[in-house]
């Protein structure tokens, strides 16, 4: 291992490496990592490949991985993909994910680049087809005392499935899926249901259900794993007003803890834990091998896309204020929107707000009347145009379906939950706020959106939580027991904001990048969500300093203690997860 490409902190790491974790007298202690005494030989590893049936691979960032194909180099298109890059083992979806920024000096891989760092990527991964895999790869983490990561799809937005000198376990193998009509905990028919292994991605959790004439709720996204992050997170989804949060509807996890053990987590076997993979936080636990759904029966719905431009930020900032004023219109169909802000040019004058709407059981005339009092009076302000309109019916798990994710650029993104009384007490700060943002600038980027566009570093995610309307099932929802942040019972919509960069950007240009969401845009933003506001964790800013509260609120004590139980030497840390404040930024030493 070269000593120059390796994080400052490692040095004081390598010297302490001989004092285990139980030695809390140390104060500090590390993980093992290449280089250090403690660190597994050759033959160890070749060992632990032997018991998992050669499925241990090492791992290199995708830049390398394109620079060993023929040609040399990746095509746009593969870059662009997230199903291409879930076939990587070292990949992330945001390719600043992949580099060691913080390293002195920076390890980095760039595409196209004549270097390579391996920067933040995992030294080997375990290409998990089993438990017997997995629970071996715990086992030896545990007993070698090294960084461990877990990873379905690589797309976490905070770097939560990646790690410096770690052994990755990736769990895109694990594809079983099957049905029931009827799922018991213990003896308790639960209804029809869906079980998944983690590595299933939503796309085809959508048509697999359909397949048998249910829907689930789940993300608006290609690739995400349901049973991965997704669901540990919370889990929103267009269906969200319909049927709550994908962390209301799991039903059962089969995972495996830090012991090694296989546990059967439900709410009566490990209900504690069974809490915590509810909304505690992804990558915190264990590692998950499935999870069951509750599934309903699939129907048609109505899709809407309006797409309306805005020649300035004061008249997207009125169109912001007309919208928040109007998504009270949707709560009684309990439509699920999205709304991104977008420019149809990264320079473009004019911006665009792109809104998709799901409204269940409707019509494509009915849906046009519902949508119809907010394009008006949008369309009436100054500045603002019609550019697009559609209204058609589709089968839901088909309108949810989505071919593939657009990924590979570089960008951190911050958010904040918005609730519902702001919105309907002071719909015109809404549109101050993104006056206000749209003016701090920002580096136009894609984010989440299927427009495929260059949305602009505002984007607005309606969940139409129909808190004010008792069947809205998010709101409906807040006795479950569960970590869910109980700001999302009372939330209207997710409001999120990104900075974006190229390979071309300067480093201190990328350092100031990282910083503008608590720097300048969370400021702006509470004007919304207030000084103490909850956000999604998710899709969220991973420097929030305050994530304890910010992301788990209430819930942090006992998922404390639920950590302590589970996972008492801190082998699942993640970036501002639960128990990460006694870790360094990399997870490879106690702070
Ligand atoms: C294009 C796109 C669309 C999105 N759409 C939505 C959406 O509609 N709704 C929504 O709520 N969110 C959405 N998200 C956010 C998404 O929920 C998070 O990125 C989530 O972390 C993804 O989980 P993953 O397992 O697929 O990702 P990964 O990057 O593989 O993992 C994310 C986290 O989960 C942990 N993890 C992964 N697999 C396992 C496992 N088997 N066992 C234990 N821990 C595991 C990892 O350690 C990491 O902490 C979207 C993100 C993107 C990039
Ligand atoms: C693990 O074993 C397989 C099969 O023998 C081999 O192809 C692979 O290279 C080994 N992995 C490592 C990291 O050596
Ligand atoms: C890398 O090379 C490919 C193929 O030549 C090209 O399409 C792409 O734009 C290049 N990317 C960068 C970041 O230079
Ligand atoms: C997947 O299903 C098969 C067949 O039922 C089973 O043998 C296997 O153990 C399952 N794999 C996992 C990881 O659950
Ligand atoms: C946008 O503006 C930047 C900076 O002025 C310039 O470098 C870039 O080429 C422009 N892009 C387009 C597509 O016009
Ligand atoms: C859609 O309508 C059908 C037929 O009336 C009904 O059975 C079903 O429950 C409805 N589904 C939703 C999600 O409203
Ligand atoms: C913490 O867990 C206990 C059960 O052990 C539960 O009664 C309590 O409501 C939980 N607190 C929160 C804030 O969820």
């Amino acid at each position: 291992m070269r000593l120059s490409s390796t994080p400052v902190l490692f040095l004081v790491c390598a010297l302490s490496t001989h004092f285990s974790l139980a030695h809390k007298e140390n104060h500090q202690t590390c993980r093992n990592v290449p280089g250090s005494a403690g660190y597994p030989k050759a033959a160890a590893w070749s060992k632990l490949n032997a018991t998992i049936g050669g499925r241990l691979v090492n791992v290199i960032p995708t830049a390398k991985y394109c620079a060993r194909l023929p040609g040399g180099t990746c095509t746009d298109a593969q870059w662009t993909s997230a199903l291409f890059r879930s076939t990587i083992p070292g990949s992330m979806n945001n390719n600043n994910l992949e580099q060691g920024y913080d390293f002195t000096p920076p390890s980095l891989c760039l595409r196209n680049a004549t270097t390579c760092g391996q920067g933040n990527v995992p030294t080997f991964s375990v290409e998990a087809q089993s438990a017997a895999d997995i629970q071996a790869a715990v086992k030896f983490a545990s007993s070698n005392n090294l960084r461990l990561v877990v990873k379905s799809s690589g797309h976490d937005v905070l770097g939560r499935s990646t790690a410096p000198y770690s052994l990755l376990i990736r769990t895109a193998g694990l594809q079983n899926i099957s049905m029931t009509n009827g799922f018991f905990v213990g003896t308790r028919n639960m209804g029809s249901a869906v079980t998944i292994g983690s590595g299933v991605h939503a796309q085809t959790l959508y048509q697999k259900t359909k397949a048998n004439g249910k829907i689930v709720v789940a993300p608006t996204a290609a690739t995400v794993c349901p049973a991965g992050g997704y669901v540990q997170g919370a889990g929103h989804s267009a269906l969200s007003p319909l049927f709550g949060l994908a962390a209301d509807n799991v039903l059962e996890f089969h995972i495996v803890v830090a012991s090694g053990e296989l546990l059967q987590v439900n709410s009566i076997s490990h209900p504690d834990l069974f809490y915590a993979l509810r909304g505690g936080g992804a990558g915190s636990w264990g590692v998950i091998l499935s999870a069951t759904f509750r599934t309903f029966p699939t129907f048609d719905e109505a899709f809407s896309v309006i797409e309306i431009a805005a020649t300035s930020n004061a008249a997207m900032g009125a169109l912001a204020a007309v919208h928040a004023h109007h998504i009270f219109d949707l709560e009684p169909v309990r439509a699920g929107q999205y709304f991104y802000v977008f420019a149809a040019t990264p320079n473009a004058t004019a911006l665009t707000l792109q809104l998709l709407t799901h409204i269940p059981n409707t019509t494509a005339a009915q849906a046009a009347v519902l949508l119809a009092p907010f394009r008006n009076a949008a369309l009436a302000l100054p500045g603002v145009s019609l550019v697009a309109e559609e209204y058609v019916v589709r089968n839901v798990n088909d309108a949810l379906f989505t071919a593939d994710d657009t990924v590979g650029s570089d960008k951190v993104i911050g958010s904040r939950l918005i609730p519902a009384s702001v919105l309907r007490e002071r719909p015109e700060t809404v549109g101050k706020v993104y006056k206000q943002l749209l003016d701090a600038g920002g580096s136009p980027g894609r984010v989440f959106c299927r427009c495929g566009r260059y949305s602009l570093p505002v984007y607005m995610l309606l969940h139409a939580l129909n808190v004010n309307d008792p069947t809205g099932q998010v709101a409906a929802n807040a006795d479950i027991l569960s970590a869910v942040h109980p700001a999302w019972r009372t939330a209207k919509t997710h409001l999120l904001t990104g900075s974006f960069w190229t390979d071309q950007t300067p480093l201190s240009k990328i350092d100031v990048l990282r910083r503008t969401f608590q720097t300048i845009q969370l400021p702006i933003m509470e004007q919304l969500s207030g000084n103490n506001g909850a956000a999604y964790s998710n899709e969220a800013d991973v420097t929030e300093p305050h994530f304890q509260t910010t992301f788990f609120g209430p819930n942090y004590a006992n998922l404390t203690r639920i950590k302590a139980k589970y996972d008492p030497d801190d082998l699942f840390i993640v970036p501002a997860g639960v128990g990460s404040e006694r870790w360094d930024e990399w997870g490879l030493c106690t702070v």
